[in-house]
């Protein structure tokens, strides 16, 4: 694939109220450019709220999202995608009747450069878009190991081929930037050591800048250079994992107060 490698990412101060709950409270995240960066939590802390900030389906009420310094902030989604914004959700979204490769295809539609008339007229540019998109679901398909996969329907994959199947939808836009709102809920030990081995390979392969939520603490061992933890709706540390870990805040936050002392 031929994105740009390494993307800087970063977003400041994004805060969002739902009523009277602020559930994201002056954010700022700066990416590792072409690594890993984790965010983790408890539940309810407003990591996701975050991924839905950035990728547009929710208007921040303050902040700024930044993608190698171009301000995407309040864009709609699938402007924000277009970008180079890629992401996966943490419930899974996919087309259950569809096969594996129409639900990679079904992803790129958006992004295909005809329109209406082009498509009644069935004008060659319709053909050569659609066979593009084909070649691009194809390749990210390839990417997560699931080429042989690509004729059966969604449903009848395994939860963890499910995951996977959401992350090549995210890749055949070519992000530059890949979201994963916890990968790993959900899956067998087995399948979680085969995501780390997936992601590792994807950041290398394509030198993509990944943000992901995840509470599986081993998997953001292995594979986050940098991690952020939020509490009810803010940051609270930010560093290595074993400085986050070990933060006065975060032990606070998890312990009870008091617990950076014992
Ligand atoms: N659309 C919404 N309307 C109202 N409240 C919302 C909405 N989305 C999220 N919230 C609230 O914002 C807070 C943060 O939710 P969010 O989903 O971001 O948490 P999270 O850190 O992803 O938690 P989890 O680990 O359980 O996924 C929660 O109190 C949640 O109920
Ligand atoms: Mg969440």
């Amino acid at each position: 694939m031929s994105q740009a490698t390494g993307a800087r990412f970063e977003f400041h101060n994004l805060t969002k109220a739902f009523g009277g709950l602020v559930a994201v409270n002056d954010v700022t995240v700066e990416a590792v450019a072409g690594g890993i960066t984790g965010i983790i939590g408890s539940n309810g802390a407003g990591k996701s709220t975050v991924f839905n900030l950035i990728s547009g389906f929710y208007k921040p009420d303050a902040g700024q999202v930044l993608l190698e310094g171009q301000d995407l902030t309040g864009r709609q989604p699938h402007e924000i995608a277009a970008a180079g914004v890629g992401r996966t959700f943490q419930n899974i979204r996919l087309f259950q009747g569809m096969s594996v490769l129409d639900n990679v295809r079904t992803a790129l539609h958006r992004s295909l450069d005809y329109n209406v008339f082009h498509a009644l007229l069935r004008l060659p540019k319709i053909r050569s878009e659609e066979k593009r998109a084909e070649e691009a679901a194809l390749e990210a398909l390839e990417l997560v190991g699931m080429l042989e996969a690509k004729e059966l329907t969604g449903s009848s994959l395994p939860y963890g081929l499910q995951r996977r199947l959401e992350i090549a939808r995210a890749l055949a836009m070519k992000p530059k930037i890949l979201l994963l709102d916890e990968p790993a809920a959900g899956l067998n030990p087995g399948e979680v050591a085969d995501l780390v081995n997936l992601i590792r390979s994807i950041n290398a392969k394509l030198g993509l800048t990944i943000l992901v939520i995840e509470h599986h603490m081993d998997l953001v061992a292995s594979l986050c250079q940098k991690v952020f933890a939020m509490n009810f709706g803010q940051v609270i540390a930010g560093g290595t994992l074993a400085e986050v870990q070990n933060d006065p805040a975060v032990l606070e936050a998890y312990l009870g107060k008091g617990a950076s002392h014992a």
